[in-house]
């Protein structure tokens, strides 16, 4: 049981698909106790089934990262009920749709400020308020997607906000290495989640990962649950500032993989159905 004895907090559980469920069965299963953190009254009823599949039904509370005092309250009540925390889970994203799609150069300011507000900043607050509460042998994960490190079609406004959440990874973690607590980013390749339904041809993307991705295949949340539960525990004491890619390998691919047997040259997949 590597996380036995360890203690922590979710957030970004909106339902059985969402990456943080991945994460929270992986550490669950490990032995882990799990507070559950939830968006709006909506999700209240689907998070907290999901937090008593994990015997967690009393550690449920309600934290929009725009509302700094959820951020203050969440404290409280995990210092009340937990006492001590070992590790922060931030699966957590947001964009107006209008920053998903369609030109770049016309992102309006108000997206820009919401997306990196939810999508970064949050990191940055909820860090910093929970801290009181980590152990000095603590661990915080983020999720970030390539599209912040090379440009992806329909990404957009994403895409600029997780380049600077890799970044505030990286500058927390040399901050907090002294106290340590260590911060990684774990780099996903596109799942289907009620998120990813926001993002232009999403399909698109999932097959154009499968098709040219070193190991052929899409990526399941129980593989970036299993990776999360290594950067949580004990086993990557030595680990921080990481962006730990689990995407099949997508990511190491400059060109796609060309067959040379025809009469031309074909990459392995043309762009239509299979
Ligand atoms: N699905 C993918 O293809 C993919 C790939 C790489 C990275 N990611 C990242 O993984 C993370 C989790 O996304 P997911 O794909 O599991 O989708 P999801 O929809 O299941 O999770 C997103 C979560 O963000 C929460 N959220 C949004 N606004 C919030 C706010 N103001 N306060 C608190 N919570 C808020 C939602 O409630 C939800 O639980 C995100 O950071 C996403 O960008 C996703």
């Amino acid at each position: 049981m590597i996380m036995k004895g360890k203690k922590g907090v979710i957030l970004g559980v909106a339902n059985e698909k969402s990456i943080a469920y991945g994460i929270a069965k992986a550490c669950a299963e490990q032995g882990a106790t799990i507070a559950f953190t939830y968006l709006n009254d909506a999700l209240k009823k689907r998070v907290e089934p999901i937090a008593a599949e994990f015997g967690s039904s009393s550690l449920v509370y309600p934290c929009d990262v725009s509302k700094p005092e959820e951020i203050k309250t969440l404290k409280e009540s995990l210092e009340k009920d937990l006492g001590e925390i070992d590790f922060i889970v931030h699966s957590i994203a947001f964009a107006p749709k209008d920053g998903l799609s369609g030109r770049f150069h016309n992102i309006t300011k108000e997206a820009f400020d919401i997306a990196m507000d939810i999508s970064v900043f949050s990191l940055i607050e909820v860090t910093r308020e929970l801290k009181p509460l980590l152990s000095s042998n603590s661990s915080i994960l983020t999720l970030t997607y390539y599209g912040g490190a090379k440009y992806i079609p329909n990404y957009n406004l994403m895409g600029v906000a997780k380049a600077a959440l890799e970044m505030t990874t990286k500058y927390l973690a040399e901050d907090l290495g002294k106290e340590g607590i260590r911060v990684n980013a774990i780099s996903a390749g596109p799942i289907k989640t009620l998120a990813a339904a926001g993002i232009g041809d999403f399909r698109f993307m999932l097959k154009w990962n499968e098709a040219h991705s070193p190991l052929k295949k899409n990526v399941s949340i129980e593989e970036v649950g299993n990776s999360g539960m290594y950067l949580l525990s004990n086993l990557s004491s030595a680990v921080t500032g990481e962006i730990h890619y689990v995407d099949s390998g997508y990511n190491i691919m400059g060109m796609p993989a060309v067959d040379f047997s025809g009469e031309k040259p074909t990459i392995a997949w043309n762009g239509t159905d299979k």
